[in-house]
């Protein structure tokens, strides 16, 4: 199975010159959903990871799965506004905007191992908020795993000292 094959592209999409690449038809077929779910799990068992983190909103559907393979907790990295609790945030730029990211105070504990889990690396903006707000709360990031990078945009650029998992390159 090619699961570039599952990944839509849709030109100036959600503005002119973006080409958003579009996970949902992966994410619609049982098969590709399971073989990208497991080729991060076992990723994942390599790093011995405790916890995984995802931003919202895609994130979500990438992470929760891994997280309930290996029996480990899911903590949602969340927009603004939307976690009850005490939280703290980072704000950031991403490929068609910019926008702030928070955690819940409690969502890792010092030392856990964390990975983190996204649909998509465009620019690096999200991936590097997401790991500034897991160090903050004194866990671990030992690695970081995509369906998708956006080479062009070379947002691995911007976590060089990070462990990265991509599952395919456009
Ligand atoms: C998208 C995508 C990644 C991020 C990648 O999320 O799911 O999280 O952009 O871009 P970057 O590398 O330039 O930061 P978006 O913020 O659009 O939110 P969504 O998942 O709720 O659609
Ligand atoms: N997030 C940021 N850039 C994106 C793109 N080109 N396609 C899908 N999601 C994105």
């Amino acid at each position: 199975m090619n699961l570039k094959d599952y990944i839509a592209s849709i030109p100036d999409y959600p503005a002119k010159g973006v080409i958003f690449r579009d996970i949902s038809p992966l994410m619609g077929d049982g098969a590709a959903y399971r073989e990208a779910t497991k080729q991060i799990v076992d990723y994942a068992k390599e790093k011995q990871v405790d916890m995984v983190v995802g931003p919202e909103a895609r994130g979500f559907i990438i992470g929760c799965p891994v997280a309930y393979e290996l029996g480990i907790g899911f903590a949602p990295a969340r927009k603004k506004g939307k976690l009850p609790r005490e939280t703290i945030e980072v704000d950031y730029g991403l490929e068609y905007g910019e926008a702030t990211l928070t955690l819940h105070k409690d969502a890792i504990q010092p030392g856990q191992r964390v990975l983190i889990c996204d649909d998509l690396l465009a620019t690096g903006g999200t991936i590097e908020a997401t790991i500034q707000l897991i160090e903050n709360l004194g866990g671990v990031v030992v690695g970081c795993a995509f369906l998708v990078e956006l080479t062009d945009l070379h947002g691995r650029d911007k976590i060089k000292d990070y462990d990265i998992l991509a599952l395919m390159d456009f």
